[in-house]
């Protein structure tokens, strides 16, 4: 697939999706937005690929957020069109059935940020900065940041953030849960594919059982939640995976799960 502000390559069931405007940082403007949104429809119907990772074009940028240039003429109605939009494009990657993994290569800020707390698992590089400085610009954050990030953080840091602008260092962001895990820069990448190969080697119903279940706790009770969860295993003890792990185990070898 061709894009003007993406990069995207499929190898060995890996997705691999950069955001490519190294010249202003990776700035996500409409066009890139638009086109992540086309991306993840794809990815979401494709049989071939089992985990996707996003990462920024450049050494010193993931995303510096959504593009200020488009941002400065918004008004009140266009603006909230601005953060609806936003928000249903990172709602598809956080409801896409394929785990995805954002390897944080430098600035995550705004929508930047945004986008790395929708996706299911956040790595980062030493250089990397995490931060909602939209208070900065008289605004507030508007792709599900208020949301996303006082969910994974807490409120009070949450709070702490947003009203300050700061920036999070990656050490700052793996203690308090931000990123999983931190590398130096030029081990980023690869450190990020062997974490999606050992995704890769389970079973690719029981993945995608998994994060159905783990996001239904942004909208569902623990009652409802705990009902959603028997419901796919239930379903995921009906699969051909779970015949294969069960019986590999009990013939004490490796499963063999197809892909
Ligand atoms: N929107 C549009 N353009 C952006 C951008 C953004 N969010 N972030 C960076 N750029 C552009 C700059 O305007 C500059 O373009 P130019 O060379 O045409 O002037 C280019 O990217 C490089 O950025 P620059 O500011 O020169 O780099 P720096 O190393 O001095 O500073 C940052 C890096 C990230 C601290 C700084 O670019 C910044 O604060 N960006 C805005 C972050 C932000 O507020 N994001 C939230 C938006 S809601």
């Amino acid at each position: 697939m061709q894009f003007e502000n993406l990069l995207f390559e499929e190898k060995n069931n890996i997705a691999k999706v950069i955001v490519n405007r190294p010249d202003k940082l990776n700035a996500l403007n409409n066009k890139t937005l638009k086109e992540l949104n086309e991306l993840f429809s794809f990815i979401q119907n494709s049989d071939s690929i089992s985990v996707v990772i996003i990462t920024g074009a450049g050494k010193k940028a993931f995303v510096a957020g959504a593009d200020i240039k488009e941002l400065a003429i918004l008004n009140s109605q266009s603006g909230r069109e601005f953060s609806q939009f936003g928000q249903s494009v990172f709602n598809k990657i956080e409801n896409c059935n394929k785990p995805v993994i954002a390897a944080v290569n430098g600035f995550a800020l705004g929508g930047g940020c945004e986008l790395a707390l929708a996706c299911h698992i956040r790595l980062a590089s030493e250089n990397a900065k995490f931060g909602q400085p939209e208070v900065n610009l008289g605004i507030i954050p508007g792709y599900g940041g208020t949301q996303r990030l006082t969910r994974l953080i807490g409120k009070g840091l949450a709070t702490e953030y947003i009203l300050t602008g700061d920036m999070i260092s990656a050490n700052n962001a793996l203690q308090i849960g931000l990123v999983n895990k931190v590398f130096a820069p030029e081990k980023l990448i690869s450190e990020t594919e062997k974490l999606a190969e050992k995704i890769i080697s389970k079973g690719k119903k029981a993945i995608a059982a998994s994060l159905k279940s783990i996001n239904s706790v942004n909208n569902l009770s623990l009652e409802e939640g705990l009902k959603q969860e028997a419901n796919e295993f239930g379903k995921c003890c009906g699969s051909t995976e779970f015949k294969e792990g069960t019986t590999a185990f009990l013939e004490k070898r490796k499963p063999n799960f197809d892909r």
